[in-house]
């Protein structure tokens, strides 16, 4: 058992993007923890995997494909979750995807691809899900954001918008909810080891220059972050130290990373 997210017997907690990386690496971990999980990602055949994995190990998992840009699809999501399961304890918005590549190269349906995953979508689960948990004033949601959001780069510009986005969506949840018995907990992940680089044709090299983390490390910290409610954490204590500087010498940061990023586009 890695550790129960809550003191009811077995929590709901419905995971957007399982049926890959770190979404996928938090559902095993959370239904080993007694959580019954609600699996939720486009691709049903992953998620119908990820399901007999779990009930094979002796946990409770449904898997509901979905894609979470369809709003009538998205719309129906709370009500399944509560009769497959019950009502909803915890909600992990974790779906996302990238688009790597110069803002004017990439063409606008990918944009508006990313920004519908990863700021629409993530504000339409929550609305969807979020009275299951003021109806017993209880609850904790769970937001996967992104450091890009706090230090963008280049050739990221709408997926960093979009995380930056999450992060501003949550923090204002916070205070507006905790006080009706609903915690919101932010992580922000630096480089992880998943499927997400090859989807937003991200270039591998990376993997050689940053350090990274892989999904089940990645998904270790969120799980840790949920437990204890933790409000905001950096999942890369690198990087952690890196926004530190960029928060207190802000024209010193740009110059640094604009000379950088300058002879990473020649080179
Ligand atoms: N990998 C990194 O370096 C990194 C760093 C910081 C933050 N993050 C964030 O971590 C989260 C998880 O990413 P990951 O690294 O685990 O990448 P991943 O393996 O590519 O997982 C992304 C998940 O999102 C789901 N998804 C995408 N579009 C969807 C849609 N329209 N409807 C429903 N589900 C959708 C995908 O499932 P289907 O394709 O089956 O729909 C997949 O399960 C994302 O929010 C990402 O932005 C990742």
């Amino acid at each position: 058992m890695s550790g129960r997210i809550s003191q009811t017997p077995a929590p709901v907690v419905v995971i957007t993007g399982a049926s890959s990386g770190i979404g996928w690496e938090l559902a095993l971990r959370l239904a080993a923890g007694g959580a019954c999980v609600a699996l939720v990602a486009r691709r049903a055949d992953r998620l119908r995997q990820l399901e007999a994995q779990i009930t094979a190990g002796g946990g409770v998992a449904v898997a509901l494909p979905c894609d979470l840009t369809d709003v009538d699809a998205l719309a129906r999501l709370p009500g399944q979750v509560e009769t497959d399961l019950g009502p909803v304890d915890v909600l992990i918005n974790n779906a996302g995807r990238g688009a790597h590549g110069p803002f004017d190269d990439v063409d606008m349906a990918t944009h508006r691809q990313v920004m519908g995953v990863n700021v629409d979508s993530v504000v339409a689960c929550t609305h969807a899900f979020l009275p299951q948990m003021l109806n017993r004033g209880c609850g904790k949601l769970v937001f996967v954001s992104s450091v890009l959001g706090r230090l963008p780069a280049p050739e990221h510009a709408v997926y960093a918008a979009s995380k930056w986005a999450v992060s501003g969506f949550a923090e204002s949840l916070a205070y507006e909810l905790q006080p009706r018995g609903i915690d919101v907990v932010l992580v922000e992940p630096g480089l992880v080891q998943t499927e997400f680089a090859q989807q937003a044709s991200a270039p591998m090299a990376r993997f050689r220059h940053v350090p990274s983390k892989t999904a089940a490390q990645a998904a270790q910290i969120i799980m840790q972050a949920i437990q204890r409610s933790t409000p905001h954490t950096i999942a890369d204590r690198g990087v952690a130290f890196v926004i530190a500087c960029k928060r207190h010498v802000p024209r010193l940061f740009r110059l640094i990373f604009g000379a950088v990023y300058r002879r990473a586009a020649r080179s």
